[in-house]
């Protein structure tokens, strides 16, 4: 039986694969003007930095991560032996965790230094239930910014991210941008309180995991997508009403600089993101149709004490990621096709079986020139050969013949005037590079 691809996983096939190739340069071309610069952290990480980074409550660490067992510690499990914490690995569920572990090993943030600025692209893992717009790996572009907290790093990179998807295309008005403020470790804890007491009353409304979470984390009960959970919260006490002086100060100034860029955002108070290290400013960016409950195509935040979770000294940060797939399938939806993988400009025919050794020295030497060449090598006959030029869309054919050939001379025929011309065959690369190749 044939094998497929593991649930949940999707090949990128040419035209794709190159579409995420563009993506990705479109990407850094857009983040570069702002100062960001690739970084590339391992796929594999220790399972406790997503334990501390993340949040162990949430669904990413508690129920979607991927954690791998070397072949060596296997054995040693199984032979009943407790594994060492840093013998735990997991599949990253997302890049910020890592990226900032890589700053904090590297001291890419010393005291006095501007902020780093670090872009990544890449797969990510979460043993989510696949549905359309939701994968098992799945493509990220990110970034993150250490070493700020000033609220012009958090409206800079909003701006950013919808320049880029302006950049491929993406429709103004088929997006809306969502923005929250999380508040931080003096404001929230009364906040966080405030929700609880809320849900105590309000428990018989509630789903069984949302009275589970009500402890440890009650806010989570916002991104439940449980009717009842929805209609419940909707009245439940908002952030925004519980913000300390500094922390509206901070979200008003980020809101303030947005309408400055023409940046148009909603505010939306029980954004509260999935992942727990978010302080102050949060965001999300969704469309409107054809993705269905998969409708975030990007978010991120601000994310001041992750650099201290993980060990490192206090250093304030800032992110987002925006999902490819998602994305790539909002693009569609707006019309944006993907571009042809096949990319020929030159088909170098044989009118004989006997010139193919001469035909196989031209294509080189074009090829050699800069020019996308392609031949036969099924043996198809000439006719066949011009079909193939033409399914490929050369925009030259160079027919080689004996006749010609013995002369030292090739046929080159553009394939949309139809224009035929005689030229010395080491001729042909200028000619074609002189036509525009
Ligand atoms: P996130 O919201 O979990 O944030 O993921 C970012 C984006 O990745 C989502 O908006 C979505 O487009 C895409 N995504 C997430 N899960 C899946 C999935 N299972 N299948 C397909 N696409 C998916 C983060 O990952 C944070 N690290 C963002 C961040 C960076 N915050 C601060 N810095």
């Amino acid at each position: 039986m044939a094998i497929n691809a593991p649930e949940g996983t999707r090949d990128l096939l040419p035209d794709e694969a190159l579409f995420w190739e563009r993506f990705k340069r479109t990407a850094a071309d857009v983040f570069g003007r702002y100062g960001y610069v690739p970084i590339d952290t391992p796929i594999i990480e220790q399972t406790e930095l997503f334990v501390r980074g993340i949040g162990e409550a949430t669904d990413v660490v508690s129920k979607e991560m991927f954690t791998a067992i070397s072949g060596a510690n296997l054995a040693k499990l199984l032979d009943g032996e407790k594994l060492k914490a840093k013998s735990r690995l997991s599949l990253r569920p997302e890049g910020t965790a890592g990226t900032v572990r890589a700053v904090v090993q590297h001291d890419l943030v010393p005291q006095g230094a501007p902020p780093a600025k670090l872009m990544y692209a890449g797969p990510m893992f979460r043993a989510e239930r696949p549905q359309k717009g939701r994968y098992r790996q799945f493509n990220q572009v990110g970034i993150e910014c250490l070493g700020a907290d000033d609220p012009t790093i958090d409206a800079e990179a909003i701006v950013m991210l919808m320049r880029f998807y302006a950049k491929m295309g993406m429709p103004a008005g088929a997006m809306r941008l969502l923005v929250n403020s999380m508040g931080c470790e003096k404001c929230r804890p009364a906040y966080r309180d405030a929700v609880r007491a809320y849900m105590e009353q309000h428990e018989g409304e509630l789903c069984e995991d949302c009275r589970r979470r009500m402890d440890m984390n009650p806010l989570r009960a916002f991104d439940c997508k449980v009717p009842g959970c929805a209609q419940a919260m909707a009245d439940a006490p908002k952030i925004t009403d519980h913000l300390c002086d500094e922390c509206l100060d901070h979200y008003g100034r980020v809101k303030a600089l947005l309408c400055d860029a023409g940046v148009e955002y909603e505010e939306d108070p029980t954004l509260v993101r999935g992942l727990d290290y978010y302080t102050r400013t949060v965001f999300e960016v969704q469309v409107a149709d054809g993705l269905g409950s998969q409708s975030a195509i990007g978010g991120g935040g601000r994310y001041d004490k992750l650099a201290e979770e993980v060990g490192g000294r206090p250093t304030p940060g800032f992110g987002f990621a925006l999902g490819y797939e998602r994305t790539m399938l909002a693009l569609q939806e707006a019309g944006i096709a993907f571009p042809d993988a096949r990319k020929v400009e030159l088909f170098v025919a044989c009118a004989t079986d006997d010139v193919r050794d001469a035909a196989f020295r031209l294509a080189q030497e074009c090829r050699d020139a800069g020019i996308a060449t392609e031949l036969d090598h099924q043996g198809r006959s000439l006719k066949s050969q011009f079909k193939l030029a033409d399914k490929l869309r050369a925009r030259f054919v160079v027919v080689l013949g004996p006749d010609e050939l013995s002369q030292g001379l090739a046929k080159v025929r553009n394939m949309s005037s139809h224009e035929e011309q005689l030229v010395g065959i080491g001729e042909v690369p200028a000619v074609l590079k002189n036509a525009g190749l």
